[in-house]
């Protein structure tokens, strides 16, 4: 059981890492872009935001509390008391509430704003969103990698 959990923290982490690198370029490169390929590309952000980076940080979080469950049910809740490991369960939470609570939202959002007008423009509101998702997915990335470090090394 133990080897699930941990199999699943560390797919759930790679899911949510590598998919949020991804995502944060695509999202700086397609600004360069025709509208046409920041629509579709806005589209498949808000794909990959739901299906591999939210799932990503479920997984992740939620084998992180069953683990601590299974630390305490074991009597090893002290051993694992340390530094790095406060730091990274405190940085992955605050990054997986900044992730599902703001950044897959505002992906979702920015995917269903994502269609050019006759002026060949978008919507004012699709480069609102377009900001909000490049920084708070930054600040999450951040967090998780964080998280990450210290779970390894300290
Ligand atoms: C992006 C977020 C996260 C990353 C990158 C991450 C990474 C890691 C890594 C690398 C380990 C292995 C540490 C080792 O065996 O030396 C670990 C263990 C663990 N993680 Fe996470 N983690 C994250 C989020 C969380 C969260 C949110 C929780 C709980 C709420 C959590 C709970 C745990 C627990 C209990 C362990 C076992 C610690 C021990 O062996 O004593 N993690 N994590």
């Amino acid at each position: 059981m133990m080897l699930v959990v941990q199999f699943t923290h560390f797919l759930g982490m790679s899911l949510w890492i590598g998919g949020a690198l991804v995502a944060i370029m695509l999202a700086i490169k397609a600004e360069g872009e025709s509208v046409e390929v920041k629509a579709s590309v806005a589209r498949m952000l808000a794909q990959v935001h739901t299906l591999v980076i939210a799932a990503g940080a479920l997984l992740t979080v939620a084998t992180g509390v069953v683990w601590i469950m299974m630390l305490v049910q074991g009597g090893q809740s002290e051993a694992s008391a340390t530094p790095g490991v406060w730091i990274m369960e405190a940085a992955g939470l605050v990054a997986g509430v900044l992730v599902l609570l703001v950044a897959v939202p505002a992906a979702v959002k920015l995917g269903g704003l994502a269609v050019p007008m006759d002026d060949g423009k978008m919507l004012p509101a699709f480069d609102y969103y377009h900001k909000r998702l490049v920084r708070v997915s930054s600040v999450a990335l951040a967090l998780a990698v964080l998280s990450l470090f210290t779970g390894v090394v300290l």
